[in-house]
């Protein structure tokens, strides 16, 4: 067999620890997981009316361009349809984006401690990746600006950052796109916009008139809690959107995923409700850490990245036998692990764990 030589060594994704193998690895009764950002409070409960009513029609294809979510989501973002693209989870959007940009030999842009999915599929397409050092936690808009060279396809902004939480302030996004050149696509990752209360936030999507190069990619697996259904989004130019959908599956989102999400967006209370626990979840967090002394990166999405003073992947080892699944083996911070904003009880659960590991 004769694979692409540059997949040949690539790692394959390792995502949170599921809870039922910890149930069964530990001989664990109760665990919590705080792993992935999913939403703790489920999703709204008009969903489930919709994924009953699409059970009888399981032997039709999907709309392959989902025509009834598009008009949804375009009125609810003031966009035309033809802006918008779906994919099987926002993971699949960053693929196809790498699948209609990039050469062998390109180059793209990205921070070094962000969303490992960027870089993989820069790989996965033989191009390299320019990862520019965050500041505090933040991404070094002007570092990332300087990256940009002849050979640069993309630069990738997390924002709110994943793992970090942390956002760059409207201005400086601004004041970055008006000098990126504009042949260089910029994708905005914003998994987490709707969490985010800061009023230094910009709505990427507002941008979009403004700046042709720039897509915006959003999920409803997050606030939304459709993590399973597997339904993201971006939105950008027709132009830019036209060309992603070329290297599109037909079918990429199922029925019951573009139903769940339509009745989703039609219930901006259930959202309302999940943000504002949200808020909550991160203040009694915040508090938290400061009591037990531990240093944290302000958040602004639905997971806090924290400073446990010891090697992460042994505290996340040691959270684990208490039933915590949490995020370690972040490179840049080998000393932070993140953790996901639960339910207030899952919360008070994991602090006491936590206090328990320390005291030891
Ligand atoms: C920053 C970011 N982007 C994209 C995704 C992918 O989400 P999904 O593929 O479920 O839409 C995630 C998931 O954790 C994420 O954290």
């Amino acid at each position: 067999m004769l694979p692409k030589p540059h997949i040949v060594n690539l790692p394959v994704y390792q995502p949170g620890k599921p809870i039922e193998d910890v149930k069964r690895e530990l001989g664990l009764t109760e665990v919590i997981k705080l792993a992935s950002n999913e939403n703790p409070f489920g999703c709204s409960p008009r969903v489930q009316a919709v994924l009953e009513e699409e059970i009888a029609n399981i032997s039709l294809y999907p709309d392959g361009s989902a025509v009834e979510l598009a008009g949804a989501l375009a009125e609810y973002h003031h966009v035309n349809s033809d802006q918008i693209i779906f994919g099987c989870g926002s993971d699949e959007i960053i693929a196809l984006i790498a699948r209609a940009f990039f050469l062998p030999g390109d180059e793209s842009v990205m921070a070094d401690q962000t969303f490992s999915v960027y870089k993989s599929n820069a790989d996965i397409e033989g191009a390299k990746s320019i990862e520019v050092p965050l500041k505090d936690g933040v991404h070094d808009l002007e570092g990332m600006l300087q990256a940009i060279g002849p050979k640069t396809k993309i630069v990738w902004i997390c924002n709110p950052n994943n793992p970090t939480g942390t956002i760059v302030p409207d201005s400086e996004l601004t004041s970055f796109l008006d000098r990126v050149p504009e042949q260089v696509l910029v994708v905005l990752d914003e998994a987490y916009a709707e969490y985010v209360a800061d009023p230094t936030y910009s709505d990427g999507i507002s941008l979009l008139e403004k700046y042709p190069n720039l897509i915006v990619l959003r999920t409803f697996s997050k606030i939304y809690g459709l993590a399973s259904l597997r339904i993201g989004y971006g939105v950008g130019q027709p132009g830019v959107i036209k060309l992603i959908n070329q290297v599109r599956e037909p079918f990429n989102t199922s029925r019951f995923a573009q139903a769940a999400a339509k009745a989703s967006l039609a219930d901006l209370e259930f959202v309302a409700t999940c943000k504002a626990r949200n808020r909550e979840g991160i203040r009694y967090l915040n508090e938290q850490f400061d009591r037990l002394g531990l240093e944290y990166f302000q958040a602004h999405g639905n997971f806090i990245m924290v400073n446990v003073k010891t090697k992460a992947t042994e505290m996340f080892q040691s959270l684990l036998r208490l039933g915590i699944i949490v995020r370690a083996g972040f490179p840049v911070y080998p000393n932070h692990i993140r953790v996901t904003v639960g339910s207030a009880e899952q919360n008070a659960k994991f602090i006491s764990a936590l206090e328990q590991v320390l005291l030891k």
